[in-house]
């Protein structure tokens, strides 16, 4: 690669690596035998959080050996900044009949704990059957609501990172490890 390429990377503006592709691979592995287990014979309706959670359920969803049906929850918490709003504003609503669904609700990061708390309640009104929840990171710190996730991937500290599908600013998705980004990148005025 020359290095007019790496500058143009986004691996560039990471500041420390936090989760390593390997790492993440390997967890997957692990996740989608515990949530096999956990589903038995019972089908599984995966609701995934998106735009965030699109990168880690695409992937987990196939490791992952049982019925499955796959819908999406739009859901925006942060506006292009690294602090958050208090209700999480659901801007596509679920398809599916979640009428006596077995729901796994999946988020990229249970950071606050409102997101999760909030579209849990939503779903809690179709009518599930049951409704468990998947992370790929967990900020235990962070909490400001009370909420634990059932499957978790990897509990990181309290720093806001990007990749494998978490943005700032809707950028960063596509990196395929986790890491902080550099201070001074972390409030551009050009991308206001
Ligand atoms: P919570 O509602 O505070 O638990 O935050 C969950 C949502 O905030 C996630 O769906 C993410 O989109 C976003 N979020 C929280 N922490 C980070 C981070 O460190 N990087 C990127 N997005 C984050
Ligand atoms: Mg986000």
């Amino acid at each position: 690669m020359s290095s007019q390429n790496y500058e143009a990377s986004p691996l560039h503006d990471i500041d420390e690596i936090i989760v390593d592709e390997s790492q993440i691979k390997q967890r997957l592995q692990e996740l989608g035998q515990e949530i096999s287990e956990a589903y038995e014979d019972k089908e599984v309706t995966v609701i995934a959080i998106i735009n965030g959670a699109i990168i880690f359920v695409a992937d987990l969803i196939r490791q992952i050996n049982a019925s499955l049906q796959l819908d999406c929850i739009r859901v925006s918490s942060y506006r292009d900044e690294t602090k958050p709003i208090r209700t999480p504003e659901i801007i596509d609503r679920i398809r599916l009949d979640l009428k006596g669904a077995n729901v796994l609700l999946i988020d990229d990061i249970l950071d606050t704990g409102t997101t999760l708390a909030h579209i849990s309640k939503v779903i809690q009104k179709m009518g599930p059957a049951s409704i468990k929840t998947c992370v790929l990171l967990d900020k235990a710190t962070n909490r400001s609501v009370d909420f634990e996730a059932d499957f978790v991937g990897f509990r990181i500290p309290d720093e806001f990172v990007v990749g494998y599908g978490l943005d700032f600013a809707e950028r960063y998705r596509q990196l395929p490890c986790i890491g902080t980004l550099r201070p001074e990148l972390q409030n551009p005025p050009q991308w206001a």
